[in-house]
């Protein structure tokens, strides 16, 4: 029997490079030789933004259409949506009672989410609900005994607190039944931002995996190389091009590196040229999957048919696993 996978994400809305590179390929790479289960994070989208949930179903058709067009195969790996397995819920609650307070509290991530909600402006206080964020992760996690958790590298403190969460419910209810899950991680290098930031939606320096070409260019131009290369004939250097030629290195070719850093350390191609030629390396290879990811949005029924049938697979499994574990309890 193959060993289990759990995944989510929250429904940011349309994906970009960052998560395609830092995860979604990951996660197409896994869905041989794992029992793959992925799942749009809809609750946990709630414990920053419950006061803002006009586009919340919209984001989850957005995000599960990236995720079929860059591979995530429904014939190999099931996709699902949280709220839409209830189980877990109920797994949350046994979990928030077994949890230690300060376990939560230490929680490194949720000072930066925390700090997030502050820039925003949000007049409210960091809720219940976003305090319990890793007990409902290990919820979604615990729900199907997962052995794996392939995420980014942000998220690996919070698989750490899950690990302690179902050690600690198996001592304290004298079982082995939840597995220790262990964090997945991608070698490939993060990908920051067209402004050399780290990449994300409310920064404004994304690529989108669904933006047009043209889009997809003008975005690149803006790009920031080597600040000291002035005119085009000024010798650059490819190791101070802070984003352009990062880029470079994860979307070309070997024989393109190669050369764009022989032309740029010379004087001979300047930036224009450069990240134009970028542009159309890019643009080639994203030319499938944006076209997957365009029949997608033309095809929406489909995408809500492929999210019931996995979660109606996930369900059937989560009902089994609970019967088991209020007996575990001594729950009714
Ligand atoms: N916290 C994750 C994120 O922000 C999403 C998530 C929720 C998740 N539950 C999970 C990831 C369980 C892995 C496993 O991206
Ligand atoms: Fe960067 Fe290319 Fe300009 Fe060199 S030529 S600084 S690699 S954008």
């Amino acid at each position: 029997m193959k060993q289990k996978i759990v995944s989510g994400m929250r429904p940011t809305g349309k994906l970009h490079f960052g998560h395609y590179l830092g995860v979604i390929q990951n996660w197409v790479k896994l869905q041989d030789e794992f029992d793959c289960n992925y799942f749009v994070a809809d609750w946990h989208a709630l414990t920053t933004k419950y006061d803002n949930t006009s586009e919340l179903r919209q984001n989850v058709i957005d995000v599960v259409a990236d995720w079929l067009a860059c591979g995530i195969d429904p014939e190999k790996s099931t996709i699902y949506v949280q709220s839409l397995i209830p189980e877990i819920a109920e797994l949350n609650v046994y979990l928030s009672m077994t949890t230690p307070q300060n376990w939560v509290e230490r929680d490194p991530t949720l000072k930066d989410m925390a700090k997030i909600m502050d820039l925003k402006g949000n007049d409210s206080q960091v809720s219940h609900g976003l305090l319990g964020y890793p007990v409902l992760m290990s919820a979604d996690i615990m729900m199907l005994n997962a052995h794996y958790v392939p995420v980014g590298i942000d998220q690996v403190a919070h698989i750490e607190i899950t690990r302690d969460i179902a050690r600690r419910f198996n001592n304290i209810y004298k079982t082995d039944f939840f597995v220790e899950p262990q964090p997945k991680l991608t070698e490939i290098p993060l990908l920051c931002g067209l402004d050399g930031n780290k990449m994300g939606k409310s920064f404004n320096n994304d690529i989108k995996i669904s933006d047009t070409e043209e889009v997809t260019t003008k975005k690149i131009m803006r790009g920031i190389t080597d600040r000291s290369r002035i005119k085009k004939d000024d010798i650059g250097h490819p190791d101070l091009c802070e984003v352009i030629y990062k880029y470079w290195k994860i979307f070309g070719s070997e024989e393109q590196i190669a050369d764009v850093k022989c032309k740029c350390e010379a004087g001979t191609r300047g930036c224009a040229d450069c990240k134009r030629w970028l542009a159309s390396v890019i643009n080639e290879k994203f030319k499938p999957i944006r076209e997957k990811r365009e029949y997608y949005a033309n095809n929406v029924e489909e995408v809500e048919r492929i999210i019931k049938d996995g979660s109606d697979k996930v369900r059937a499994q989560a009902a089994e696993n609970m019967k088991k574990i209020r007996k575990i309890i001594k729950m009714y």
